[in-house]
């Protein structure tokens, strides 16, 4: 067919015009059409990057910007900003005819892919030989320079230490000593804009919770998770982890790929009030969800109790307490033992993921549609 017989009709000049860049469709692509300085340009709208609805996005100068981590994109040409004009989208004709703007659906310019090296978190989780491996996350926050006693840090100590004179090897990760951003909520956008490795992890090399996904998918079997509690909750830093640990878990609904199998995670929790089940209840339920695996009586706790405020007592009393160091190390002793028979027996994970009545989005018909295109 002829490019006169291929140009497709898309809509009013003046009506286009207006709007600096649009998603329209032709012939069922999905393509992103600007106008900026009297000129029209038509590009695919899928981002090479993830998909990204790039007519949904905004333009800068003559680039649009991808609406979901703002890969950019030249608007007529396809190609991509300085330094990385090899990633290439789709490039269409344009032209104005009769007031009517006109598309020729077929590309001028190829999708092209600059190689991108993976980054280290990507690779398939594969376990080393070796021991149970006992990796201790504290969520507490301190003064750096001036660190107070951790009620909840000493537990976790205890278990850790109690792991390593048995032969595991063992890493503890104090959330208070990395500097990492809050989740950005890109989920939000759509599921696949929420990527693995998450998507603050591959724009920004400062970002430090590589450290507890390394942890938590590559190195450790058993994470031992300590949280004081805060106004019935835990703490800040536990929940900006967690939100960040979101694409862990959409990794089941957008790829169909389970990356936490045979992890057992167990809690020490400890405050000066109360709301133990309730801290232990949302935690439990969030590593649930992420398909993690719990010893019998998976946390151990301690508070002061509702009507004392004597917290400097609470501290002596948690130094002081044989029971409760006892019970971190039996806590260690459950998580890794199971993790133990896990790893000998390598269940099989649920395809996808067994807590929703529905099928999920993973074969690729969610609304990032074909990122080929
Ligand atoms: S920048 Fe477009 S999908 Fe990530």
């Amino acid at each position: 067919m002829s490019q006169e017989e291929r140009w497709v009709d898309v809509g009013d000049a003046a009506e286009l015009a207006r709007t600096p860049v649009r998603q329209i469709l032709v012939n069922g692509a999905r393509i992103a059409l600007s106008h900026a300085n009297g000129v029209f340009g038509a590009v695919n709208g899928n981002c090479n990057h993830a998909g990204g609805p790039l007519g949904q996005g905004h333009l800068e100068g003559d680039y649009v910007v991808c609406p979901w981590h703002q890969w950019r994109f030249h608007r007529v040409e396809g190609h991509g900003e300085r330094g990385f004009e090899e990633d290439v989208v789709p490039a269409y004709h344009v032209r104005v005819k009769d007031g009517r703007v006109q598309v020729d659906p077929k590309p001028h310019k190829k999708r092209a892919r600059k190689p991108h090296s993976p980054h280290p978190l990507a690779r398939s989780p594969e376990r080393d030989p070796g021991p149970v491996r006992v990796v201790g996350i504290s969520t507490t926050a301190m003064n750096l320079e001036y660190p107070r006693f951790s009620t909840s840090d000493a537990l976790l100590e205890t278990a850790l230490a109690h792991a390593a004179a048995v032969g595991h090897p063992t890493r503890l990760i104090k959330l208070r000593e990395l500097h990492f951003r809050t989740c950005e909520g890109y989920y939000s956008k759509a599921a696949r804009a929420c990527t693995w490795p998450c998507s603050i992890t591959q724009m920004d090399a400062t970002d430090q919770l590589d450290q507890v996904y390394e942890a938590f998918v590559h190195w450790g079997d058993v994470m031992l998770v300590a949280t004081p509690i805060r106004w019935g909750g835990a703490s800040a830093l536990y929940y900006k982890m967690i939100e960040r640990m979101n694409c862990i878990q959409n990794q089941v609904t957008i790829a169909n790929r389970t990356l936490l199998r045979n992890k057992v995670v167990g809690a020490i929790i400890t405050g000066g009030q109360d709301n133990v089940q309730g801290v232990a209840g949302q935690m439990l339920g969030f590593f649930a969800e992420l398909g993690c695996h719990f010893a019998q009586f998976p946390y151990v706790a301690h508070t002061r109790g509702w009507s004392a405020e004597d917290m400097e007592k609470n501290v002596q009393m948690v130094q002081r307490s044989e029971e409760l160091q006892l019970a971190a190390t039996e806590l260690c002793d459950r998580s890794v033992a199971l993790a133990d028979r896990l790893l000998q027996t390598e269940p099989n994970a649920s395809p996808r993921a067994g807590r929703k009545g529905r099928h999920l989005l993973a074969s690729g018909d969610g609304e990032a549609g074909d990122a080929n295109g």
